[in-house]
């Protein structure tokens, strides 16, 4: 049976590469660009499902920002900002799409949250606050959706080569990251897109409520 995706920030990096990747298993594509849904916009999910009737089969929040600020210069709007786009519209999205999932009592969530969810580094206070809040919607939607046959995971990813990890890093501090790994580099965003292709799929029967960590080994000294 063919599937469909809706997916946000698949216009680069690891969202684009799990888009590509979802297309050679024949699952169909809602991939929204910023132009037609700004995720930083309160009502913008609202607006575009009352204006789009989405009903996916699965749906992945790849789309996220990070502007590394220390703790005294967050302003409640910056934080606010970040918590929009990377946790508040992700709920809003889930809100919309779980009810014709249950209906078919088949659905698959993905949440693409992040290493520094559990790890700490200086000046990721709203990107870390808003990644945890991702993954403990996570573990209560695989809860009160699991009835339905409906699977919900985060993904962490550690360093992926994407224009987020350059924009925030030097090239030195990149150097250090990928040596801090235990393969010794950072990762390529199709090799996220192979776990996430599995996460949706027919093949992930039991699998949920996790947040499954894909980072060469980072986390683990
Ligand atoms: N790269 C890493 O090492 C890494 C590690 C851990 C977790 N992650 C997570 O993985 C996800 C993807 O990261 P990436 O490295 O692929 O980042 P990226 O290359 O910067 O791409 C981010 C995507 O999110 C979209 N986006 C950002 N703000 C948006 C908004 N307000 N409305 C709509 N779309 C918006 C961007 O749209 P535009 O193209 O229009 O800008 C872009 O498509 C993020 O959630 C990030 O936190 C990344």
């Amino acid at each position: 049976m063919s599937r469909s995706a809706f997916i946000t920030g698949a216009a680069r990096g690891i969202g684009k590469a799990i888009a590509e990747r979802l297309e050679k298993d024949g699952i169909r594509l809602i991939r929204p660009s910023r132009s037609e849904l700004d995720l930083s916009k309160p009502d913008s999910v609202d607006d575009f499902c009352r204006l789009n009737s989405i009903h996916p089969d699965i749906l992945i929040y790849a789309a996220g920002e990070n502007f590394p600020k220390p703790i005294e210069d967050t302003s409640i709007e910056g934080l606010q900002q970040t918590l929009q786009v990377n946790f508040l519209s992700a709920f809003r999205l889930m809100q919309a799409t779980a009810p014709e999932m249950r209906r078919r009592k088949w659905g698959r969530i993905v949440m693409i949250s992040s290493c520094y969810s559990f790890l700490a580094r200086p000046g990721r206070v709203a990107y870390s606050a808003s990644k945890a809040a991702l993954e403990a919607m996570t573990r209560t939607a695989a809860l009160e959706f699991g009835p339905e046959g409906i699977l919900v995971n985060s993904v962490c990813p550690g360093f992926v080569d994407t224009e987020l990890t350059r924009k925030n890093n030097t090239l030195e501090r990149i150097q250090t990251l990928a040596a801090g790994t235990a393969l010794g580099r950072l990762a390529n965003p199709d090799e996220v897109a192979e776990l996430v292709a599995f996460l949706v799929s027919d093949k992930n029967t039991y699998l949920t409520g996790q947040s499954l960590v894909i980072d060469g080994g980072f986390s683990i000294q």
